[in-house]
């Protein structure tokens, strides 16, 4: 039988409640942190910048915004370490930080964005994902890269959608799919 190259997974609708109970879980957490030393929302380049334009208008503490360029994938497979470029000027001395990101799969990225913050002195880290593959997380990073929100949890499968790409396509399309580049 023929293979569908799309297969849904999660609407649109089920994204986005999912995401306004995010926000709601984060405002609580981060409730009287002052406006002198706001939450340092800091969203990953590019794939998270749909996912975090909607997560950060459910905020009700105060929080500045910035982005990170990270990159990681070619196709649909890992291309070796991340290459990750902070925007200059970002100073995270004495920040709490959250960083906003589409989906955490081997873990790399975020270790390696974790590990640079905390020695510039963030005073802490939390990673918000849309999307986690726990099962791809490497060995090594089990016990280090677990995000503190997480929309949902999912197998091992190559997502498209909702910000995430397949070499820079799809990342528009409104609801989260599975991508199967084999298919006909
Ligand atoms: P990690 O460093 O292996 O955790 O990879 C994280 C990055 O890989 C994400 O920010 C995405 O850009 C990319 N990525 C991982 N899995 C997928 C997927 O299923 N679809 C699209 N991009 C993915």
């Amino acid at each position: 039988m023929e293979q569908e190259r799309f297969t849904l997974l999660k609407t649109n609708a089920e994204v986005q409640s999912r995401i306004r109970e995010m926000a709601a879980e984060i405002s609580r957490d981060y409730a009287g942190i002052p406006e002198e030393n706001p939450l340092l929302v800091l969203c990953t380049l590019r794939g998270a910048v749909f996912f975090s334009a909607d997560l950060i208008r459910g905020l009700t503490v105060p929080c500045e915004i910035n982005f990170l360029k990270v990159q990681s994938y070619a196709g649909t497979r890992p291309a070796g370490s991340p290459i990750f470029e902070l925007g200059e000027r970002i100073d995270v001395r004495g920040r709490d930080v959250l960083v906003v990101e589409d989906i955490v799969d081997t873990g790399q990225t975020m270790d390696t964005v974790m590990r640079n913050f905390s020695d510039k002195g963030a005073k802490s880290i939390r990673i918000a994902t849309m999307l986690d593959k726990p099962s791809r997380r490497y060995a090594h990073l089990k016990e280090t890269v677990i995000p503190d929100y997480i929309g949902f949890s999912i197998p091992d499968l190559f997502v498209v959608g909702w910000g995430l790409d397949y070499n820079e396509e799809y990342r528009m399309l409104p609801d989260i799919m599975v991508y199967h580049p084999d298919a006909e």
